[in-house]
């Protein structure tokens, strides 16, 4: 049973999303895999305590030792394969289904919500499922690891190594994922922000862009983040996967009134 103050937040954070009627549009971040089993990147656990983010997912450092990054990722990879869509993945599923949300902006590479059946998401940050060659571009999609395949990938045309078409520090945002979310951002009367720290650029401007445009914000965390006072009309604390269900229960009254 939840404190009287939270229910209170789930109903306003509900009609909140009702009244925009169907203008919502959710940024995810690692937060909302983590009841998956994938550990976030800051404040982490397993994978992210041997491997600093901030070095192995630097394109600079990829290109000066693509093996030891390759480590990295392959362990990464695995991680990813195994892990299956959380209760917070499946309800923004039916947030969608219900008509009370039109676009997922994700900084998550995981592909989690489109399992979990969600079909307007933006991978603002790339995914794992495409390897590309940085030297001639040749692309390899569908990319699943097996015992078989050779470490680091390398590439069938020019047999340079291969990387995941995910945004590594020192590259470009995807252009069509910056439009398309940036326009996302802008349409919506409110904005969900979900599981980020709020701290990379320039995904952390989109909750900023609904902002300015008129919109309100509603974060889901653990813990307050940067966005939290400034941005955000209501910070709701606690996992998203518990959270969420009851964001959509007290949706589901209102529209059953
Ligand atoms: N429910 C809600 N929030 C959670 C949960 C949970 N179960 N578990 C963790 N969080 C919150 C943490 O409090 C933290 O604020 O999720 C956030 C995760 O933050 P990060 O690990 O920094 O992940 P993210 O914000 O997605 O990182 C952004 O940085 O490393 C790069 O490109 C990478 O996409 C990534 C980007």
């Amino acid at each position: 049973m939840y404190a009287e103050s939270l229910i209170r937040a789930f109903d306003l954070a509900a009609e909140t999303i009702v009244a925009a009627s169907g203008a919502v549009a959710v940024l995810t971040g690692a937060g909302i895999s983590v009841a998956s089993g994938i550990p976030a990147f800051r404040g982490s656990q397993g994978l992210w305590d041997r491997y600093d983010p901030m070095e192995y997912a630097d394109i600079t450092n990829f290109r000066r030792d693509p093996e030891k990054v390759w480590m990295m990722l392959k362990e990464m990879l695995e991680v990813v394969e195994r892990a299956q869509p959380n209760r917070a993945h499946k309800c923004l599923a039916e947030f969608a289904e219900k008509g009370l949300l039109q676009t997922i902006i994700t900084q998550n590479i995981d592909g989690l919500h489109q399992v979990a059946g969600s079909r307007k998401v933006i991978e603002f940050h790339g995914s794992t499922r495409n390897l590309s060659c940085l030297k001639c571009d040749w692309r390899w999609p569908r990319f699943k690891l097996d015992e078989t395949q050779n470490m680091p990938p390398l590439c069938n045309q020019c047999g340079a190594v291969l990387k995941p078409e995910v945004v590594f520090f020192g590259e470009q945002i995807p252009r069509h994922a910056l439009l398309e979310a940036s326009a996302a951002a802008e349409k919506a009367k409110v904005m969900l922000v979900i599981g980020t720290s709020a701290n990379v650029h320039p995904a952390v401007e989109m909750p900023i862009l609904t902002k300015k445009a008129g919109g309100r914000v509603i974060e889901i965390n653990l813990e307050p983040t940067p966005i939290s006072g400034p941005v955000a009309d209501q910070t709701i604390l606690g996992p998203a996967d518990l959270i969420l269900p009851e964001i959509m229960a007290a949706c589901e009254k209102i529209i059953a009134k």
